[in-house]
């Protein structure tokens, strides 16, 4: 087996916000190829952790490294290291007045000098990619929640990132809507060759597709391990997390219980 570095390794990380201490302690590594899921109660810090990833906010302490480098602070290097980050985020973020096709071209347009046909063809397979083809010239109002979901994947595609960072992509659609876009997610892991980050507190739809889980509470990670291993642990934090119970050791605003930073 080669050592190769993991696609994403969180060292000692501690992450702060409105001089709070949200995240702390936080130690990961996502392999190349893997499916991780990100769980964890409202407020815990999950979109704070995804927004270390791409640098949005920097470390307090520790370090963040993805594709085996430092997540640099220079705004042209970040601007490069993004390109290779594709993001869904809870809302589709589609734009009302384009069709699919032209939605899904935005990223390409911005980002690239290819010439127009050659982006209408891009386009056409990263819509086949997600079984949409057939929609591309439908506008988002004529698509369903679980389609419209299915074009920003495509979107998120478009310059063939090779790590997918998901903040609750289930958002708003029902079970069946919710398994095809899950199934879409370790599909496309898996045959284009991509590793992938999924924050989501829709634990049953989520555990089936992931390699791993790590569950956030209380300002640090109080689960690391798989699916199986999760569904298995007898730790309060995570019975409480799973069983969705109001009353346990996670305080119901999910804010960590320590505020002051001995830094
Ligand atoms: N821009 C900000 N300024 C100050 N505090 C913030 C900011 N964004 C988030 N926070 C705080 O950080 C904590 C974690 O928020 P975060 O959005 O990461 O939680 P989350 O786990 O993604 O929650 P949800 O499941 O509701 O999306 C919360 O206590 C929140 O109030
Ligand atoms: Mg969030």
């Amino acid at each position: 087996m080669t050592t190769e570095p993991p696609i994403v390794r969180l060292t000692d990380l501690r992450l702060d916000r409105g001089g709070r201490s949200v995240l702390r302690g936080i130690n990961l590594s996502v392999p190349r190829g893997s499916i991780v899921a990100v769980l964890g109660p409202s407020g815990s810090g999950k979109s704070t952790l995804l927004s270390a990833l791409t640098g949005e906010l920097a470390p307090a302490a520790g370090t963040v490294e993805v594709f085996g480098q430092k997540v640099p602070q220079d705004q042209r290097e970040l601007l490069e290291l993004r390109k290779g980050i594709g993001v869904l985020l809870q809302g589709n973020g589609l734009l009302t007045d384009l069709t699919a096709a032209e939605n899904v071209a935005l990223p390409l347009r911005a980002h690239t000098r290819l010439p127009k046909a050659l982006i209408q063809r891009l386009v056409l397979m990263k819509l086949h990619a997600v079984g949409l083809h057939a929609a591309a010239d439908a506008f988002p109002r004529e698509l369903s929640g679980g389609m419209a979901r299915r074009v920003a994947l495509a979107r998120a595609l478009a310059l063939d990132p090779p790590l997918m960072i998901y903040d609750e992509p289930l958002t708003g659609l029902d079970p069946i809507a919710s398994g095809v876009v899950m199934s879409l997610v370790r599909r496309l892991n898996d045959t284009l060759g991509l590793t992938s980050i999924v924050v989501t507190h829709h634990v049953h739809e989520t555990l089936p597709v992931a390699d791993h889980a790590i569950v956030i509470a209380n300002g640090g990670i109080v689960f690391s391990g798989t699916p199986g291993e999760l569904e298995r642990s007898q730790d309060p934090l995570v019975r409480q997390f799973l069983l969705g119970e109001p009353d346990g050791p996670i305080g119901f605003d999910a804010a960590p219980r320590t505020t002051t930073e001995a830094a």
